[in-house]
């Protein structure tokens, strides 16, 4: 017999488990080296015998040679932390096979074989999430992005398509529910208590669309009937104790299957679609073909427990994870160089989808707001790479903001440039030409090339070149002509020192400075380093509106004077050009002050004009209270420093923190009589699900301001607020702004909270990070109180997460002077990294930013950077600290 353990991860291998950190233990990938596999394998056979503790698997799978790659005298299947316990090849134990790195090498002389392996693995003992795990006594998995290697030896790449049959058993009072991809075929009872399921999967699939499920599940089920009639029965499988929270879930994905069918023209293709919510989950949620998992959060919610934005948030990562199906699923990506194919595509196909369900206008801006908190900083730090990278070490790591959200703007652009229409001929031949293959974005940019008939040569640069473009825009007027002049920078990113300009498609148009009118918006798209445009029939010098709809992603510096923002912000007919000109006013404002740049004069008139552009929003009755609420907001602290550090090269946390809330006091002062009546009208708004958000909206933002002029006053209001409470956004909004007061009211608060909503897990999560993100003096207490609070628990991603992302969002806490913020972290990543490396890894980002920090807490970032540094780390952890250092 062929036993043999090998246990290749560092946490499984004593010796491995004391070395020094080592590059070389974590090779680099490059997108140039990509050759095919030497063998395709029609065939996938998994037999699993399940147990929280030991499951064993046997993996049957027929491989023949692939004619189109050179020819191989062995196979490699990969696997990470697997004990093996046999291999037969053709009917025969094998003894010829090696592990090299944890995968199995086995010759191989004939043109087909049939191979079967025997493992065992122990999910109990899994906490980093991926492979087969144990969460809350179910067993699930997660195999993207290199997931399936913990299962089994496989060919664990994106571009091995193969038909999958499965084949599981175990305890029934355990799991009396067993799912995988597909279709149930068969199932029965066994002997002690056991039962077992068949499920067979007719669409070829990568390893990482691979799912099981095994668990004491109950399911919310409704049918959905195709555009070519045919009936899909629809589940989403919760504990029996949440089952009433699903229906929002539900009623999501028939939504998004409907509006795909009508707007993509794309089909469901299986009789079932099964979404199990688990506790345990790194990420928001996985495509799995037919078996979606997704993290609870993205599954439950009711009135009571979930804000609007929660029902929003599951909205689209339902709708997210279903248009997978087809971008992502039935055309997948080749190599993992390619993940935007899928992921930048389908956030696109989520965003429009939500812009379609709750109106373009406001979605708009919270997209552009989500992409300058997360991918601007991304892309302006050292861990920037383009939305198709170059080289990685770890997959994992390449999950980004850029790739995702920076990967829908591109794909965006095309579909500006396209028109519609045009578009969406674009994506018909997409979706037709390569069905069921491993596609790369080149295919997808030359399908849209062909069907919309674009050329997108040069356009090619924005899949290669990282960091935000930025453009000057000039604007001058002579006799009746304007003429604007634009000049493009791209700033070097890690590895790219010089960049070629980019063709930049921004919708534009002119003002009339009397009335605030215009003749019409045209697409104009700058291609050149340097470029100008003129305009005629201007007798007045107008005002520019430029990138209207944020139709690229890029930063606008322009020489807009005050009064021109002014215009803009009251009279633009674009909502997302008014929000601009809105943000603009104050990043000019607070930008000069946070820099010491602002003189006396000029900083009292700054402050009356944005009292007066503040007032007017206000004022302005056409205005509904969702897009009110938008123009409301100032900009957040991380836009801020992102502007500072473009303006004067480092930013100071401290200051912008500081000028940012000095401006929230004064204009709350000034305008504390307005603030007061919105707050009064909106409080009569009763609620409902579907409407009253915009005055929900509007109640917070007011009580937030009222907090930082008048805190008695705010306390005594959210109090109020909180006490009368018939859902969570109205609760957790008078929380949040209770919990950044020195009130008895907010002891009493909080408790309350904690009382009330103690067993249910992601309203927890909610409590901890209201107090992570609170403008309480004594915050970085908190915090720590927090992390020694029975309820937190390191090895949950939803709670780390609700402490710690929370807190390195937090200016007030995690950028506090003296450093003690940036060595929390620190500790943090270091604990974290052995139990859950792919999150750990997702908390380097922050330290990422000493490069563009003042000289002092640039230091004291770098230091902790380092101390992680001298660790033995993941190869996850290992690859962004030394990225972060490097640049
Ligand atoms: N593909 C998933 C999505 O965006 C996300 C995902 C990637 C993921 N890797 C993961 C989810 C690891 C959980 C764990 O839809
Ligand atoms: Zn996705």
């Amino acid at each position: 017999m062929d036993i043999a353990t090998t246990a290749t991860t560092p946490e499984g291998n004593p010796e491995l488990a004391d070395a020094a950190p080592n590059p070389h233990d974590h090779p680099v990938i490059r997108r140039e080296d990509y050759a095919p596999y030497p063998w395709l394998v029609p065939e996938t056979r998994l037999e699993f015998d399940l147990g929280l503790d030991a499951t064993r698997v046997v993996s049957k799978l027929t491989v023949l040679r692939n004619a189109r790659a050179p020819e191989a005298d062995s196979i490699r299947l990969e696997g990470d932390g697997l004990e093996l316990l046999s291999v037969k090849v053709d009917g025969e134990p094998a003894n010829n096979w090696s592990i090299d790195d944890g995968d199995l090498i086995l010759p191989l002389s004939a043109d087909a074989h049939e191979i079967e392996i025997a493992t065992e693995i122990d999910p109990s003992a899994n906490t980093k999430l991926e492979g087969l795990y144990a969460s809350n006594g179910m067993l699930c998995t997660q195999c993207e992005a290199e997931g399936f290697r913990r299962i089994t030896f496989f060919p664990d790449r994106p571009d091995v398509l193969s038909t999958y049959s499965v084949r599981m058993s175990g305890p029934k009072d355990q799991f009396p529910i067993l799912l995988c991809n597909g279709n149930m075929v068969a199932g029965g009872e066994g002997d002690d208590g056991t039962h077992w399921a068949e499920w067979h999967d007719p669409w070829p699939k990568p390893s990482y669309l691979f799912a099981l499920v095994a668990g004491d599940l109950v399911a919310n089920s409704s049918t959905f009937t195709t555009m070519s009639g045919r009936e899909v029965v629809l589940n989403v499988w919760v504990r029996k104790e949440d089952l009433s929270r699903t229906d929002h879930a539900l009623r999501s994905l028939e939504t998004s299957m409907k509006w795909d069918e009508e707007v993509f023209g794309r089909e469901y293709d299986l009789d079932l679609y099964n979404i199990v919510a688990v506790s345990d989950f790194n990420m928001g949620a996985m495509e799995n073909k037919g078996l979606n998992i997704f993290n609870t959060k993205y599954v439950l919610a009711d009135p009571e427990t979930a804000t609007d934005a929660d029902f929003d948030a599951i909205e689209g990562v339902i709708a997210h994870e279903y248009f997978h199906n087809w971008s992502g699923n039935r055309i997948t990506c080749r190599d993992w160089f390619q993940l935007s194919l899928k992921e930048g595509f389908t956030v696109l196909r989520d965003q429009l989808f939500s812009q379609d369900m709750r109106g373009e206008a406001v979605k708009r801006i919270e997209d552009v707001r989500i992409l300058r908190l997360a991918q601007f900083p991304e892309d302006a730090g050292p861990l920037a790479h383009p939305i198709r990278p170059d080289s990685y070490r770890e997959i994992n790591n390449f999950y980004t903001a850029t790739v995702y959200n920076k990967g829908a703007e591109v794909i965006r652009m095309m579909r500006v440039m396209a028109g519609t229409d045009a578009f969406r001929k674009g994506t018909d031949l997409y979706f037709q030409r390569h069905d069921g293959e491993a596609a790369t974005c080149e295919d997808f940019i030359k399908a849209i090339e062909d069907g919309a008939g674009l050329d997108l040569k040069q356009f090619r640069l924005w899949y290669s070149q990282a960091g935000t473009p930025r453009i000057a825009a000039r604007l001058a007027h002579d006799g009746d002509t304007a003429t604007i002049t634009l000049k493009q920078t791209v700033p070097p990113t890690p590895g790219q020192p010089d960049k070629q300009a980019m063709p930049i498609p921004l919708k534009i148009a002119l003002l009339d400075p009397a009335t605030g009118t215009h003749s019409g918006e045209q697409l104009i798209v700058l291609d050149r380093p340097e470029q100008s445009f003129t305009f005629s029939g201007h007798s007045a010098r107008p005002v520019l509106s430029i990138n209207r709809g944020f139709t690229a992603p890029v930063v606008i510096e322009r020489d807009a004077s005050g009064e021109d923002l002014m215009l803009l912000a009251r009279h633009d007919d674009d909502p997302f050009a008014r929000y601009e000109a809105m943000q603009e006013l104050s990043v000019s404002h607070l930008v000069a002050a946070s820099a010491g740049a602002l003189a006396d004069s000029a900083r009292t008139a700054g402050e009356e004009g944005l009292s007066q552009a503040f007032a007017a929003i206000l004022d302005d009755e056409a205005l509904d209270d969702a897009m009110r609420g938008e123009l409301l907001l100032l900009p957040t602290d991380t836009y801020l420093f992102e502007q500072m550090a473009n303006a004067h090269g480092r930013a100071d946390p401290g200051a912008i923190h500081a000028e940012r809330e000095g401006l929230k006091a004064l204009l709350a002062k000034r305008l504390a009589d307005k603030l007061r009546a919105h707050y009064d009208r909106c409080t009569r708004v009763a609620f409902d699900y579907e409407n009253g958000r915009g005055a929900r909206k509007m109640k917070s933002i007011c009580l937030n301001l009222l907090a930082s002029s008048d805190p008695e006053e705010a306390a005594a209001l959210a109090a109020r607020q909180y006490k009368s409470a018939d859902n969570m956004t109205d609760r957790q909004g008078a929380l949040g702004v209770l919990a950044g007061l020195d009130t008895p009211e907010r002891t009493h608060a909080l408790l309350d909270f904690y009382n009330r909503f103690n067993d249910n897990a992601l309203v927890i999560d909610k409590w901890f990070t209201i107090q992570a993100l609170s403008l309480h003096p004594h915050v970085v207490e908190h915090i720590k109180a927090l992390a020694e609070h029975p309820d937190f628990n390191i090895k949950n991603p939803n709670r780390a997460r609700s402490l710690y992302m929370a807190f390195a969002g937090n200016p007030g806490a995690f950028h506090i002077a003296d450093g003690e913020g940036y060595r929390m972290l620190a500790d943090f990543i270091l604990a974290l990294d052995p139990i859950n490396p792919q999150t750990a890894a997702r908390f380097v980002t922050p330290l990422g930013k000493w490069k563009r920090i003042e000289e002092t807490r640039s230091a004291l970032m770098k230091s902790e950077l380092e101390r992680i540094a001298k660790a033995k780390l993941s190869r996850d952890t290992f690859e962004q600290v030394s990225r972060s250092l490097e640049a």
